[in-house]
């Protein structure tokens, strides 16, 4: 006869069972520290759906809470990672049920909806069918130095140019979607300034991009699609090419603002394994009207 299996949410004393099925699992790259420390105020204890035979761990999920920027306002989401089923239990129906308890949760917490990114095709069909749509996909490109005379330029942050940076980011989030929101404090701040660029106009703040210089895990860095709301794309672009002094690896989504630009300068766009996908919980999200971004 086959083993019993248990759904519920963590409880304390779960850590270990639940360690021992992670940590094999090399995709994820949680440590028994990071673990131990993982409630805060986006994750609570029915978050973390479980699904055990005997008083083994067999299967996990980890659901917290994050806001999106939609309809004008942040809106609370349900986001989903960590999903991981123990390679000799898998086929039978447990990342189903998992996802299943997961978004009954999020559903009783009051969320909108709930997204996730997801990078393989066999979850990919998990995902969709407990209901999620793809949002966007990622693209990337090699964006090659071009010297050229923009008039747009990049710079570093400076400390007094967080507040501008999130008025900035509020009117990204008005025509792209999904765009993520920090309740808590604004994206840029002192710690991690050095992570971002800045893009000027004269004197003038007009946008800002998340920007990794090479380093030995990112030979040629990665620059994430420049939120920029109100200039032309094409000169964005330009204005990167001339900021580079070789090539730099390219974020981007389809359907954004970037991507048809980027093609018309003769980028090929390669399409990655990387979709975000959601759900709606109550009416129907419409991002219809809506550019995609991956922020
Ligand atoms: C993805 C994963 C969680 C699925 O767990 P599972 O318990 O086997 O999933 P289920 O039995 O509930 O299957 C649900 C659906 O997923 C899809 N699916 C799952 N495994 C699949 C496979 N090997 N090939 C194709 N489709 C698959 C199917 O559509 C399946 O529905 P069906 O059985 O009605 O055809 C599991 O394979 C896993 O842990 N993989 C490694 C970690 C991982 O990739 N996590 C997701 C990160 S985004």
């Amino acid at each position: 006869m086959r083993d019993r299996i248990i759904y519920r949410h963590w409880r304390p004393g779960d850590d270990d069972a639940i360690l021992a099925l992670l940590l094999p699992a090399e995709q994820f790259s949680i440590s028994k520290d990071y673990y131990q420390k993982k409630f805060d105020a986006d994750l609570e204890p029915e978050g973390i759906r479980l699904a055990f035979v005997n008083e083994r761990a067999v299967g996990h999920v980890f659901g917290s809470r994050t806001f999106l920027f939609f309809e004008g306002k942040p809106q609370k989401f349900g986001m989903v990672t960590v999903m991981f089923v123990a390679p000799n239990m898998r086929r039978q129906g447990i990342a189903t049920r998992l996802m299943r308890d997961l978004n009954a949760y999020f559903k009783r917490k009051g969320y909108r909806g709930s997204i996730l990114y997801v990078e393989t095709a066999k979850a990919y069909q998990l995902y969709q069918k407990v209901g999620y749509q793809e949002v966007t996909r990622e693209l990337r490109t090699h964006l090659s130095p071009r010297p050229n005379s923009s008039l747009l330029k990049w710079t570093e942050v400076n400390r007094n140019d967080f507040d501008i940076l999130h008025q900035l980011k509020k009117r990204w989030a008005s025509q792209n979607f999904p765009v993520y929101w920090n309740v808590q404090s604004p994206e840029v701040h002192q710690y991690n300034m050095k992570q971002y660029r800045v893009l000027r106009r004269g004197a003038s703040i007009v946008g800002y991009a998340e920007w990794d210089e090479p380093s030995e895990h990112r030979p040629q860095g990665l620059i994430r699609e420049p939120m920029v709301p109100d200039e032309d794309p094409v000169e964005i672009i330009t204005s990167v090419e001339a900021a580079i002094p070789s090539p730099r690896v390219w974020q981007t989504a389809e359907g954004s603002r970037y991507e048809n630009p980027l093609r018309s300068l003769g980028y090929a766009l390669q399409r990655t394994d990387w979709a975000d996908m959601l759900l709606s919980f109550g009416p129907e999200i419409d991002w219809t009207g809506l550019a995609r971004t991956f922020w």
